[in-house]
């Protein structure tokens, strides 16, 4: 078996590695921007698939990897597995049918509450106490599943019709657009010291540094990586300034 995931903040990443911690010691995960993304996923029967849930959908960089490589996934067992601030709806379901249509089978899911990814927004802030209560909900929530998995029990979360009519009209519908190709809307302040930390941990490459300022280009997945860790807070997407950096590693240690 083999993860692969998107991770912006780390929330995703923790949690889809824990899962396969549990399950097979010798499983590894890869991060979907990695070049051997694809053949390694070819080379593997059973997938564990993990991304952010955005706006109830599937992160565009997800779809467009699944879409990319519409070859690699005829037979494969696949495992989707979402991570959410608040609701998810159908978030695993969305890849679960796009999945099915390039002849996989689908057989689990798993929709993980986690803290909020997006640092430009006051929506979903809480106090420190209360995400490290959230994490640790995760965590237990994570090994429960496990250890079901491992009796053969593999949970469905967001698989079925009533999830899918949740997604539906509790976001996917008022939000489609949102997630419907790569954005062009990301703002980088005259804050910018040209340190090129965004441009290196991009997963796109959609940031490059010219006459020492960041540049965005038109290919981002609004994963929220870079504008969580800019030192000087310079980087924006749907909102207008920083309210609350997250990383998953730094909020833990
Ligand atoms: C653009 C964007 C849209 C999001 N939409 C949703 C959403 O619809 N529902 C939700 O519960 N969380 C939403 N979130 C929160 C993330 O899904 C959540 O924080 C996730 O755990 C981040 O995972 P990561 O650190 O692996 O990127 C959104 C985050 C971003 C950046
Ligand atoms: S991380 Fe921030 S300061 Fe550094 S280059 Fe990017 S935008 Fe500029
Ligand atoms: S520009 Fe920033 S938010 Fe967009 S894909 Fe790259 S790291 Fe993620």
């Amino acid at each position: 078996m083999i993860g692969l995931f998107l991770s912006g903040t780390g929330n995703t990443k923790h949690c889809l590695e824990l899962l396969l911690h549990i399950l097979d010691d010798n499983a590894v995960s890869i991060p979907i921007e990695n070049e051997q993304a694809a053949k390694l996923v070819s080379k593997h029967e059973i997938i564990f698939l993990a991304y952010p849930t955005q706006y109830s959908n599937i992160p565009y960089m997800v779809r467009d990897f699944i879409q990319r490589n519409s070859k690699i996934w005829a037979g494969k067992k696949v495992f989707c597995m979402t991570t959410m601030g608040l609701f998810s709806g159908d978030g695993t379901g969305c890849v679960a049918r796009l999945l099915k249509k390039y002849g996989a089978k689908i057989i689990g899911g798993l929709q993980v509450k986690m803290p909020d990814s997006i640092s430009d927004s006051k929506l979903l802030k809480h106090p420190k106490e209360k995400n490290l209560r959230t994490i640790k909900s995760a965590d237990k929530k994570i090994i429960e599943a496990a250890c079901q998995m491992k009796r053969g029990i593999f949970c469905q979360e967001g698989l079925g019709i009533f999830a899918h009519i949740a997604g539906l009209f509790g976001q996917r519908l008022w939000f489609y657009s949102k997630t419907k190709k790569y954005t062009k809307s990301l703002k980088i302040s005259d804050a910018c010291i040209g340190c090129g930390l965004c441009s290196d941990i991009c997963p796109m490459n959609n940031i490059i540094i010219e006459n020492g300022t960041a540049k965005a280009q038109e290919k981002c997945t609004m994963c929220y990586r870079c504008i969580n860790s800019c030192p000087k807070q310079a980087i924006t997407l749907l909102g207008r300034k920083i309210v609350k950096q997250y990383q998953f590693e730094n909020y833990i240690s």
